[in-house]
């Protein structure tokens, strides 16, 4: 997303320095008003300083999206975002949250922006999905280096009304807690970016997209299933861990799961003796294929 963010240090584009926030190297501070944010970082959204324009800006990123994912999302993301109905305006996180936590116990709260790794890490372990409050720019129409509430939104909430995802969610909060150590965030930071954020499900219908960073993207979600150039690989927990990633352009891999369950129960396992074992093996390149890893062959051009 930024050449500026780099691992192990963040995940999601997320800061994971101690407070007060800094962003990347430190060069600049991230947007969005901090002053207005409780300790936890959450604060209200102010849904009343929306203006006309960035409902229309909103409205214009939903539709182009929409219009990129039909037979590329997948089937679970597909319906929860049809159920909830916010093509028009930005939505009201309270509202949403409330729809939300009646099916998977799982909440919104708005955030200003980035935030540090530990507080991400809570809010997920609580069940709550941390939203940035602001919208891009339109002349960021087609790129934001930073992930705004289009991303948050539209990217990450239909998922967590999925029950299996929404507790895979609240399973990896918890592992970051009781991550130690920078080395141990970093195994999970690949874990979160080749899942959560360019994951892709296997169908019987070919291979869909569920990674928020390629659902919210509007070239990537083509890329991601058809172009050649990228590997697919079967879903290994040990071999993502170990695997760099990309963060200034398109993927080099992506890494195909069965099912939702598949992600959850990898995630059961105490990660302890993991990363014991990850610290005596070599890093993979984004672009290695593994002698005899399993692949999967693009989705045919539609
Ligand atoms: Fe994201």
């Amino acid at each position: 997303m930024n050449d500026r963010i780099v691992p192990p240090l963040t995940r999601d584009g997320r800061n994971t320095g101690a407070a007060p926030v800094t962003y990347g190297h430190g060069e600049r501070p991230p947007r969005g008003d901090y002053a207005r944010a409780r300790p936890d970082y959450t604060c209200s959204q102010d849904w009343a300083a929306y203006s006309r324009a960035d409902h229309a800006l909103y409205a214009r990123l939903y539709a182009r999206q929409i219009g990129q994912l039909k037979d590329r999302a997948s089937d679970a993301f597909v319906a929860s975002l049809a159920a909830l109905d916010a093509a028009q305006t930005i939505p009201h996180l309270d509202e949403v949250s409330e729809k939300l936590y009646r099916a998977t116990r799982w909440q919104l709260v708005a955030v200003p922006g980035l935030i540090p790794e530990e507080a991400f890490f809570n809010l997920l372990a609580e069940r709550k999905f941390p939203v940035t409050e602001w919208l891009r720019r339109e002349d960021e129409f087609d790129y934001v280096v930073e992930p705004d509430i289009f991303h948050d939104f539209f990217g990450h909430v239909p998922l967590l009304f999925d029950p299996v995802f929404a507790d895979y969610m609240q399973a990896y909060g918890l592992g970051g807690r009781k991550a130690t150590s920078l080395t141990s965030c970093e195994y999970l930071a690949r874990l979160y970016w080749y899942t959560v954020e360019f994951g892709l499900i296997q169908s019987d219908r070919g291979l869909r997209i569920y990674g928020a960073g390629i659902l919210s993207s509007a070239t990537e979600t083509r890329y991601s299933l058809v172009d050649p150039a990228p590997h697919r690989v079967a879903f290994d927990l040990e071999r993502i861990m170990r695997s760099r990633y990309r963060i200034d352009a398109f993927q080099e891999t992506y890494f195909v799961i069965d099912s939702f369950e598949q992600l959850f129960e990898a995630t059961a396992p105490d990660f302890a003796p993991l990363y014991e074992r990850l610290r005596d093996l070599p890093e993979i390149p984004a672009n290695a294929l593994l002698p005899g890893e399993r692949t999967y062959s693009p989705n045919p051009l539609a």
